[in-house]
Protein backbone atom coordinates (compact mmCIF):
# COMPACT_ATOMS: atom_id res chain seq x y z
CA UNK A 1 0.00 0.00 0.00
CA UNK A 2 2.68 2.50 1.13
CA UNK A 3 4.17 1.69 -2.11
CA UNK A 4 1.48 2.37 -4.41
CA UNK A 5 1.10 5.84 -2.62
CA UNK A 6 4.65 6.64 -3.43
CA UNK A 7 4.40 5.85 -6.70
CA UNK A 8 1.78 8.16 -6.81
CA UNK A 9 3.10 10.95 -5.31
CA UNK A 10 6.14 11.03 -6.95
CA UNK A 11 3.74 11.23 -10.54
CA UNK A 12 4.60 8.84 -13.29
CA UNK A 13 4.09 8.07 -16.21
CA UNK A 14 0.01 7.72 -17.59
CA UNK A 15 0.41 4.98 -20.22
CA UNK A 16 2.21 1.65 -20.77
CA UNK A 17 3.26 3.28 -24.67
CA UNK A 18 3.83 6.77 -22.54
CA UNK A 19 6.20 4.50 -21.04
CA UNK A 20 8.11 2.40 -24.04
CA UNK A 21 8.14 5.23 -26.18
CA UNK A 22 10.02 7.42 -23.22
CA UNK A 23 12.52 4.31 -22.58
CA UNK A 24 12.91 4.09 -26.19
CA UNK A 25 13.80 7.88 -26.58
CA UNK A 26 16.60 7.14 -23.98
CA UNK A 27 17.61 3.87 -25.26
CA UNK A 28 17.75 5.54 -28.87
CA UNK A 29 20.88 8.11 -28.67
CA UNK A 30 24.05 8.95 -30.69
CA UNK A 31 24.83 5.36 -30.00
CA UNK A 32 22.57 3.96 -32.45
CA UNK A 33 23.14 6.76 -34.88
CA UNK A 34 26.53 7.14 -35.17
CA UNK A 35 28.77 4.26 -33.44
CA UNK A 36 26.21 1.31 -34.44
CA UNK A 37 26.37 1.72 -37.94
CA UNK A 38 30.62 2.22 -37.85
CA UNK A 39 31.00 -0.70 -35.53
CA UNK A 40 28.82 -3.32 -38.07
CA UNK A 41 31.11 -1.94 -40.78
CA UNK A 42 34.27 -2.79 -39.01
CA UNK A 43 33.43 -6.17 -37.67
CA UNK A 44 32.19 -7.67 -40.25
CA UNK A 45 29.18 -6.71 -41.70
CA UNK A 46 26.24 -9.35 -41.34
CA UNK A 47 28.64 -11.12 -38.72
CA UNK A 48 28.12 -8.36 -36.30
CA UNK A 49 24.27 -7.85 -36.86
CA UNK A 50 23.93 -11.51 -36.11
CA UNK A 51 25.80 -11.49 -33.02
CA UNK A 52 24.14 -8.22 -31.58
CA UNK A 53 20.64 -9.44 -32.54
CA UNK A 54 21.45 -12.46 -30.32
CA UNK A 55 22.71 -9.84 -27.17
CA UNK A 56 20.09 -8.01 -27.68
CA UNK A 57 17.39 -10.30 -26.98
CA UNK A 58 19.20 -12.31 -24.65
CA UNK A 59 21.63 -9.88 -22.35
CA UNK A 60 20.38 -6.39 -23.37
CA UNK A 61 16.86 -7.90 -22.52
CA UNK A 62 18.01 -9.54 -19.07
CA UNK A 63 19.57 -6.67 -18.19
CA UNK A 64 17.23 -3.98 -18.83
CA UNK A 65 13.94 -5.76 -17.07
CA UNK A 66 16.16 -6.10 -14.29
CA UNK A 67 16.32 -2.35 -13.70
CA UNK A 68 12.78 -1.40 -14.67
CA UNK A 69 11.73 -3.87 -12.33
CA UNK A 70 13.67 -2.94 -9.44
CA UNK A 71 12.88 0.81 -9.67
CA UNK A 72 9.18 -0.47 -10.15
CA UNK A 73 8.98 -2.47 -7.04
CA UNK A 74 11.05 0.22 -4.72
CA UNK A 75 9.17 2.79 -6.22
CA UNK A 76 12.54 5.07 -5.48
CA UNK A 77 15.25 7.04 -7.16
CA UNK A 78 17.94 4.96 -7.96
CA UNK A 79 19.77 5.77 -4.31
CA UNK A 80 16.56 4.76 -2.22
CA UNK A 81 15.96 1.98 -4.37
CA UNK A 82 19.33 -0.03 -4.55
CA UNK A 83 19.47 0.15 -0.31
CA UNK A 84 15.90 -1.13 -0.56
CA UNK A 85 16.79 -4.02 -2.40
CA UNK A 86 19.56 -4.98 -0.11
CA UNK A 87 20.99 -2.68 2.10
CA UNK A 88 24.53 -4.07 1.98
CA UNK A 89 24.48 -3.43 -1.52
CA UNK A 90 23.15 0.61 -1.01
CA UNK A 91 26.73 1.70 -2.53
CA UNK A 92 25.40 0.89 -6.09
CA UNK A 93 22.78 3.44 -5.52
CA UNK A 94 25.48 6.36 -5.17
CA UNK A 95 27.02 4.78 -7.92
CA UNK A 96 23.99 5.16 -10.43
CA UNK A 97 23.54 8.26 -9.18
CA UNK A 98 26.88 9.59 -9.91
CA UNK A 99 27.25 7.84 -13.36
CA UNK A 100 24.47 10.13 -14.90
CA UNK A 101 25.68 13.43 -13.14
CA UNK A 102 29.07 12.75 -14.70
CA UNK A 103 27.72 12.00 -18.40
CA UNK A 104 24.82 14.27 -18.44
CA UNK A 105 27.31 17.39 -18.76
CA UNK A 106 29.30 15.90 -21.66
CA UNK A 107 26.48 14.74 -23.63
CA UNK A 108 25.04 18.33 -23.75
CA UNK A 109 28.18 19.32 -24.95
CA UNK A 110 27.88 16.65 -27.82
CA UNK A 111 24.56 17.78 -27.88
CA UNK A 112 25.15 21.29 -28.50
CA UNK A 113 27.68 19.99 -31.24
CA UNK A 114 24.91 18.78 -33.04
CA UNK A 115 22.60 21.65 -32.51
CA UNK A 116 25.10 23.50 -34.07
CA UNK A 117 25.32 21.56 -37.05
CA UNK A 118 21.30 21.36 -37.52
CA UNK A 119 21.61 25.34 -37.30
CA UNK A 120 24.45 25.33 -39.76
CA UNK A 121 22.46 23.06 -42.23
CA UNK A 122 18.62 24.94 -41.89
CA UNK A 123 20.27 28.00 -42.76
CA UNK A 124 21.50 26.41 -45.99
CA UNK A 125 25.26 26.32 -45.13
CA UNK A 126 25.99 22.82 -44.86
CA UNK A 127 28.18 22.37 -48.22
CA UNK A 128 29.94 25.43 -46.99
CA UNK A 129 31.38 24.41 -43.95
CA UNK A 130 31.80 20.72 -44.86
CA UNK A 131 34.96 21.62 -47.04
CA UNK A 132 36.02 25.02 -45.23
CA UNK A 133 39.09 24.91 -44.24
CA UNK A 134 40.76 26.98 -41.38
CA UNK A 135 44.54 28.03 -41.00
CA UNK A 136 46.36 27.75 -37.95
CA UNK A 137 49.20 30.57 -37.09
CA UNK A 138 52.49 29.16 -37.74
CA UNK A 139 51.89 26.03 -39.45
CA UNK A 140 50.76 24.74 -42.35
CA UNK A 141 48.07 22.35 -40.98
CA UNK A 142 44.43 23.30 -41.72
CA UNK A 143 41.46 22.69 -39.61
CA UNK A 144 38.34 21.12 -40.26
CA UNK A 145 35.11 23.52 -39.68
CA UNK A 146 34.08 21.02 -36.68
CA UNK A 147 37.82 21.29 -35.57
CA UNK A 148 37.81 24.83 -35.82
CA UNK A 149 34.34 25.40 -34.15
CA UNK A 150 35.15 22.86 -30.98
CA UNK A 151 38.07 24.63 -30.49
CA UNK A 152 36.39 28.47 -29.59
CA UNK A 153 35.00 28.68 -26.74
CA UNK A 154 31.55 31.00 -26.80
CA UNK A 155 29.95 29.04 -29.51
CA UNK A 156 29.91 25.47 -28.43
CA UNK A 157 29.33 27.26 -24.35
CA UNK A 158 26.41 28.85 -26.39
CA UNK A 159 25.37 25.80 -27.93
CA UNK A 160 26.02 23.90 -24.97
CA UNK A 161 23.86 26.23 -22.69
CA UNK A 162 21.04 25.62 -25.17
CA UNK A 163 21.14 22.04 -25.06
CA UNK A 164 20.65 22.01 -21.42
CA UNK A 165 17.55 24.40 -21.50
CA UNK A 166 16.37 22.30 -23.99
CA UNK A 167 16.62 19.62 -21.94
CA UNK A 168 15.30 20.73 -18.58
CA UNK A 169 12.16 21.51 -20.16
CA UNK A 170 11.00 18.59 -20.19
CA UNK A 171 12.22 17.51 -16.85
CA UNK A 172 10.95 20.66 -15.60
CA UNK A 173 6.70 19.60 -16.33
CA UNK A 174 6.86 16.22 -14.67
CA UNK A 175 7.10 12.66 -16.10
CA UNK A 176 3.54 12.54 -16.99
CA UNK A 177 3.28 16.29 -18.33
CA UNK A 178 6.66 16.50 -19.66
CA UNK A 179 8.87 13.53 -20.80
CA UNK A 180 5.70 11.50 -21.70
CA UNK A 181 4.33 14.38 -23.45
CA UNK A 182 7.80 14.95 -24.94
CA UNK A 183 8.19 11.39 -26.00
CA UNK A 184 4.88 10.47 -27.49
CA UNK A 185 5.78 13.47 -30.26
CA UNK A 186 9.42 13.37 -30.64
CA UNK A 187 10.16 8.79 -31.25
CA UNK A 188 7.51 9.00 -33.97
CA UNK A 189 8.80 11.72 -35.86
CA UNK A 190 12.43 10.75 -35.23
CA UNK A 191 10.78 7.07 -37.11
CA UNK A 192 9.48 9.10 -39.72
CA UNK A 193 12.78 10.56 -40.71
CA UNK A 194 14.82 7.73 -40.52
CA UNK A 195 12.68 5.58 -42.10
CA UNK A 196 12.55 8.69 -44.92
CA UNK A 197 16.40 9.07 -45.08
CA UNK A 198 17.40 5.16 -45.40
CA UNK A 199 14.78 4.68 -48.25
CA UNK A 200 16.38 8.05 -50.09
CA UNK A 201 19.62 6.91 -49.45
CA UNK A 202 18.83 3.72 -50.76
CA UNK A 203 17.61 5.02 -53.93
CA UNK A 204 21.10 6.46 -55.09
CA UNK A 205 23.27 5.06 -57.51
CA UNK A 206 26.03 2.60 -56.00
CA UNK A 207 24.07 2.16 -53.07
CA UNK A 208 24.15 -1.70 -53.86
CA UNK A 209 27.56 -2.17 -52.62
CA UNK A 210 27.32 -0.87 -49.43
CA UNK A 211 24.60 -2.48 -48.59
CA UNK A 212 26.13 -5.02 -49.28
CA UNK A 213 29.38 -4.75 -46.66
CA UNK A 214 26.85 -3.87 -44.37
CA UNK A 215 24.62 -6.74 -44.51
CA UNK A 216 26.01 -9.42 -45.77
CA UNK A 217 28.82 -11.62 -43.31
CA UNK A 218 32.33 -11.17 -44.30
CA UNK A 219 34.69 -13.37 -43.12
CA UNK A 220 37.75 -11.80 -44.48
CA UNK A 221 40.40 -11.76 -41.98
CA UNK A 222 38.34 -13.66 -39.73
CA UNK A 223 39.99 -14.94 -36.97
CA UNK A 224 39.38 -16.54 -33.26
CA UNK A 225 40.91 -13.10 -31.91
CA UNK A 226 38.83 -10.94 -33.97
CA UNK A 227 35.69 -13.08 -33.32
CA UNK A 228 36.38 -12.45 -29.70
CA UNK A 229 36.88 -8.58 -30.30
CA UNK A 230 33.47 -8.50 -32.46
CA UNK A 231 31.74 -9.88 -29.34
CA UNK A 232 33.06 -7.75 -27.27
CA UNK A 233 32.23 -4.71 -29.39
CA UNK A 234 28.49 -6.07 -29.27
CA UNK A 235 28.06 -6.47 -26.24
CA UNK A 236 29.85 -3.52 -25.07
CA UNK A 237 27.24 -1.60 -27.76
CA UNK A 238 24.54 -2.92 -26.69
CA UNK A 239 25.20 -2.30 -23.41
CA UNK A 240 25.32 1.60 -23.90
CA UNK A 241 22.99 1.16 -26.75
CA UNK A 242 19.87 0.48 -24.18
CA UNK A 243 20.93 3.11 -21.25
CA UNK A 244 21.61 0.23 -18.89
CA UNK A 245 23.77 1.04 -15.45
CA UNK A 246 23.12 4.25 -15.94
CA UNK A 247 20.70 4.39 -13.47
CA UNK A 248 18.05 5.52 -15.98
CA UNK A 249 16.27 2.48 -16.29
CA UNK A 250 15.34 2.30 -12.40
CA UNK A 251 14.10 5.65 -12.16
CA UNK A 252 11.93 5.36 -15.44
CA UNK A 253 10.55 1.78 -13.85
CA UNK A 254 9.98 3.57 -10.77
CA UNK A 255 7.19 5.52 -12.71
CA UNK A 256 6.05 2.61 -14.51
CA UNK A 257 2.22 1.65 -13.98
CA UNK A 258 2.09 -1.51 -12.03
CA UNK A 259 -0.88 -2.72 -14.02
CA UNK A 260 1.26 -2.69 -17.38
CA UNK A 261 3.68 -6.13 -18.75
CA UNK A 262 7.28 -5.38 -18.15
CA UNK A 263 8.26 -8.14 -20.14
CA UNK A 264 6.42 -7.12 -23.45
CA UNK A 265 6.91 -3.34 -22.33
CA UNK A 266 10.87 -4.31 -22.27
CA UNK A 267 10.59 -5.96 -25.74
CA UNK A 268 8.66 -3.25 -27.25
CA UNK A 269 12.03 -0.93 -26.26
CA UNK A 270 14.58 -3.21 -27.30
CA UNK A 271 12.77 -3.83 -31.18
CA UNK A 272 12.58 0.54 -31.05
CA UNK A 273 16.38 0.32 -30.48
CA UNK A 274 17.43 -2.10 -32.63
CA UNK A 275 15.52 -1.00 -35.53
CA UNK A 276 16.25 2.54 -35.44
CA UNK A 277 20.29 1.50 -34.90
CA UNK A 278 19.67 -1.23 -38.08
CA UNK A 279 18.07 2.09 -40.03
CA UNK A 280 20.67 4.09 -39.17
CA UNK A 281 23.11 1.96 -40.56
CA UNK A 282 21.24 2.07 -43.90
CA UNK A 283 22.19 5.68 -44.28
CA UNK A 284 25.17 5.88 -42.94
CA UNK A 285 27.16 2.66 -44.95
CA UNK A 286 25.80 2.66 -48.23
CA UNK A 287 26.53 6.85 -48.27
CA UNK A 288 29.75 6.88 -46.84
CA UNK A 289 30.51 4.30 -49.54
CA UNK A 290 29.52 5.91 -52.34
CA UNK A 291 30.64 8.92 -51.24
CA UNK A 292 34.48 7.43 -50.57
CA UNK A 293 33.97 5.23 -53.70
CA UNK A 294 34.05 2.07 -52.15
CA UNK A 295 36.87 2.97 -49.09
CA UNK A 296 35.33 0.74 -45.87
CA UNK A 297 37.97 3.20 -43.92
CA UNK A 298 36.22 6.04 -44.22
CA UNK A 299 33.50 4.91 -41.91
CA UNK A 300 36.15 5.72 -39.26
CA UNK A 301 35.51 5.70 -35.34
CA UNK A 302 36.02 8.70 -33.82
CA UNK A 303 33.31 12.00 -34.55
CA UNK A 304 35.14 12.62 -37.52
CA UNK A 305 32.12 10.41 -39.15
CA UNK A 306 29.35 12.66 -37.89
CA UNK A 307 30.88 15.86 -37.79
CA UNK A 308 33.84 15.81 -40.75
CA UNK A 309 32.59 12.97 -43.18
CA UNK A 310 29.08 13.20 -43.61
CA UNK A 311 28.57 16.66 -44.36
CA UNK A 312 30.93 15.76 -46.98
CA UNK A 313 28.81 13.05 -48.24
CA UNK A 314 25.49 15.33 -47.97
CA UNK A 315 27.39 17.45 -50.10
CA UNK A 316 28.28 15.48 -52.30
CA UNK A 317 24.49 14.07 -52.55
CA UNK A 318 21.48 15.42 -54.56
CA UNK A 319 19.08 16.96 -52.62
CA UNK A 320 22.01 16.89 -50.03
CA UNK A 321 21.00 20.20 -47.99
CA UNK A 322 17.63 18.78 -47.17
CA UNK A 323 19.06 15.27 -46.21
CA UNK A 324 21.99 17.07 -44.18
CA UNK A 325 18.77 18.99 -42.58
CA UNK A 326 16.92 16.41 -41.72
CA UNK A 327 19.85 14.22 -40.51
CA UNK A 328 21.09 16.46 -38.07
CA UNK A 329 17.12 17.21 -36.98
CA UNK A 330 17.22 13.38 -36.46
CA UNK A 331 20.47 13.11 -34.30
CA UNK A 332 19.22 16.29 -32.25
CA UNK A 333 16.08 14.58 -31.31
CA UNK A 334 17.76 11.10 -30.69
CA UNK A 335 20.30 12.74 -28.29
CA UNK A 336 17.69 15.25 -26.73
CA UNK A 337 15.17 12.07 -25.46
CA UNK A 338 18.37 10.66 -24.27
CA UNK A 339 19.72 13.76 -22.08
CA UNK A 340 15.88 14.65 -20.69
CA UNK A 341 16.31 10.37 -19.57
CA UNK A 342 20.04 11.21 -17.99
CA UNK A 343 18.73 14.68 -16.32
CA UNK A 344 15.35 13.19 -14.82
CA UNK A 345 17.33 10.34 -13.23
CA UNK A 346 19.71 13.10 -11.61
CA UNK A 347 16.59 14.94 -10.76
CA UNK A 348 14.65 12.58 -9.31
CA UNK A 349 17.68 11.70 -6.44
CA UNK A 350 18.04 15.48 -5.50
CA UNK A 351 14.13 15.40 -5.12
CA UNK A 352 14.28 12.56 -3.04
CA UNK A 353 17.70 12.83 -1.03
CA UNK A 354 17.26 16.43 0.51
CA UNK A 355 13.24 16.31 -0.07
CA UNK A 356 13.52 19.38 -2.33
CA UNK A 357 10.80 20.25 -5.43
CA UNK A 358 11.36 19.18 -8.49
CA UNK A 359 11.65 22.84 -9.56
CA UNK A 360 14.45 23.81 -7.52
CA UNK A 361 16.21 20.35 -7.79
CA UNK A 362 15.89 21.15 -11.34
CA UNK A 363 17.81 24.31 -11.04
CA UNK A 364 20.51 22.57 -9.12
CA UNK A 365 20.98 20.01 -11.72
CA UNK A 366 21.34 22.52 -14.42
CA UNK A 367 24.25 24.73 -12.62
CA UNK A 368 25.99 21.48 -12.03
CA UNK A 369 25.72 20.34 -15.31
CA UNK A 370 27.00 23.17 -17.03
CA UNK A 371 29.94 24.20 -14.22
CA UNK A 372 30.91 20.42 -15.05
CA UNK A 373 30.09 20.66 -19.05
CA UNK A 374 32.60 23.76 -19.10
CA UNK A 375 35.36 21.38 -18.14
CA UNK A 376 34.66 19.35 -21.28
CA UNK A 377 34.09 22.34 -23.36
CA UNK A 378 37.66 24.05 -22.54
CA UNK A 379 39.20 20.61 -22.89
CA UNK A 380 39.00 21.26 -26.53
CA UNK A 381 39.45 25.41 -26.23
CA UNK A 382 41.15 27.16 -23.76
CA UNK A 383 42.86 24.04 -21.93
CA UNK A 384 43.41 21.86 -24.88
CA UNK A 385 47.02 21.07 -24.02
CA UNK A 386 45.97 19.26 -20.97
CA UNK A 387 45.84 15.68 -20.58
CA UNK A 388 45.38 12.89 -17.95
CA UNK A 389 46.11 9.88 -18.83
CA UNK A 390 46.59 10.53 -22.90
CA UNK A 391 42.69 11.39 -22.96
CA UNK A 392 40.82 15.05 -23.27
CA UNK A 393 38.91 16.02 -20.11
CA UNK A 394 35.47 15.01 -22.64
CA UNK A 395 37.13 11.69 -23.23
CA UNK A 396 37.90 10.93 -19.78
CA UNK A 397 34.56 11.36 -18.56
CA UNK A 398 33.33 9.13 -20.82
CA UNK A 399 35.67 6.04 -20.72
CA UNK A 400 35.73 6.65 -17.21
CA UNK A 401 31.80 6.38 -16.87
CA UNK A 402 31.45 3.49 -20.23
CA UNK A 403 34.43 1.39 -19.73
CA UNK A 404 34.74 1.53 -15.68
CA UNK A 405 31.34 2.32 -13.43
CA UNK A 406 28.95 1.19 -15.98
CA UNK A 407 30.12 -2.78 -16.39
CA UNK A 408 30.97 -2.63 -12.53
CA UNK A 409 27.54 -1.69 -11.77
CA UNK A 410 25.89 -4.06 -13.92
CA UNK A 411 28.25 -6.78 -12.44
CA UNK A 412 26.98 -6.11 -9.14
CA UNK A 413 23.17 -5.45 -10.39
CA UNK A 414 23.61 -9.26 -11.91
CA UNK A 415 25.38 -10.43 -8.22
CA UNK A 416 22.83 -8.70 -6.18
CA UNK A 417 20.03 -10.08 -8.01
CA UNK A 418 21.48 -13.83 -9.20
CA UNK A 419 23.12 -14.46 -5.70
CA UNK A 420 22.22 -11.78 -3.00
CA UNK A 421 18.17 -11.27 -3.06
CA UNK A 422 17.89 -14.43 -5.79
CA UNK A 423 15.71 -14.00 -8.78
CA UNK A 424 12.38 -14.24 -6.88
CA UNK A 425 12.59 -10.82 -6.62
CA UNK A 426 12.63 -9.30 -9.98
CA UNK A 427 10.43 -12.58 -10.76
CA UNK A 428 7.68 -11.18 -8.48
CA UNK A 429 7.96 -8.12 -9.77
CA UNK A 430 7.52 -9.29 -13.78
CA UNK A 431 4.62 -12.00 -12.57
CA UNK A 432 2.53 -8.93 -11.24
CA UNK A 433 -1.18 -8.87 -12.44
CA UNK A 434 0.29 -11.34 -15.18
CA UNK A 435 -0.01 -15.13 -15.25
CA UNK A 436 3.46 -15.68 -16.58
CA UNK A 437 7.03 -14.68 -17.03
CA UNK A 438 7.96 -16.61 -20.23
CA UNK A 439 11.51 -15.65 -20.58
CA UNK A 440 11.98 -16.88 -16.87
CA UNK A 441 14.31 -19.79 -17.45
CA UNK A 442 16.42 -17.68 -20.00
CA UNK A 443 16.32 -15.11 -17.33
CA UNK A 444 17.60 -17.20 -14.75
CA UNK A 445 20.74 -18.39 -16.71
CA UNK A 446 21.76 -14.91 -18.05
CA UNK A 447 21.53 -12.89 -15.15
CA UNK A 448 23.79 -15.77 -13.02
CA UNK A 449 26.21 -16.67 -15.48
CA UNK A 450 26.38 -15.04 -18.79
CA UNK A 451 25.86 -11.53 -18.16
CA UNK A 452 28.27 -11.46 -15.09
CA UNK A 453 30.95 -12.96 -17.65
CA UNK A 454 30.12 -10.31 -20.63
CA UNK A 455 30.39 -7.54 -18.09
CA UNK A 456 33.63 -9.09 -17.25
CA UNK A 457 35.13 -9.05 -20.77
CA UNK A 458 33.55 -5.87 -21.43
CA UNK A 459 35.94 -4.55 -18.19
CA UNK A 460 38.91 -5.98 -19.40
CA UNK A 461 38.91 -5.91 -22.99
CA UNK A 462 39.93 -2.00 -23.41
CA UNK A 463 42.82 -2.79 -21.16
CA UNK A 464 44.00 -6.01 -22.37
CA UNK A 465 43.53 -4.45 -26.13
CA UNK A 466 45.70 -1.44 -25.19
CA UNK A 467 49.04 -3.35 -23.70
N1 LIG B 1 21.45 4.79 -25.22
C1 LIG B 1 22.06 5.97 -25.67
C2 LIG B 1 22.60 5.82 -27.07
O1 LIG B 1 22.43 4.86 -27.71
C3 LIG B 1 23.17 6.33 -24.77
C4 LIG B 1 22.80 7.24 -23.72
C5 LIG B 1 21.57 7.25 -23.16
C6 LIG B 1 23.70 8.10 -23.32
C7 LIG B 1 21.24 8.11 -22.23
C8 LIG B 1 23.38 8.97 -22.40
C9 LIG B 1 22.14 8.98 -21.88
O2 LIG B 1 23.21 6.74 -27.56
Amino acid sequence: MEQTKNATSRGGFGSKIGFVLAAAGSAVGLGNIWRFPYLAAKYGGGIFLMIYLIFAVTFGFTLMLTEIAIGRRTGKSVIGAYRDVDKRFSFLGILAAVIPALILPYYCVIGGWVLKYMTVFTKGGGEAASVAEYAIQGSDKKLSFFEHFIGMLKEPSFFFLIFVLLTSVAVFFGVEKGIEKVSKFLMPVLLILIIGISVYTLTLKGAGNGLKYYLLPNFDGFTFSKLLRTISAACGQLFYSMSIAMGIMVTYGSYMRKEDSLESSVRQIEIFDTLVAFLAGLIIVPAVFIFSGGDSSALNAGPGLMFITLPKVFAAMPAGQIIGTAFFVLVTLAALTSSISLMETVVAVVMEKFRLSRSVSCCIVIILTLAIGMLSVLGYSSWAGFKLFGMQILDLFDFSTNNIMMPVLAFLTCILIGYAVKTKYVEEEVMFGEKQFRSRLLYNIMIKVICPVCMIMILITPFVTKL
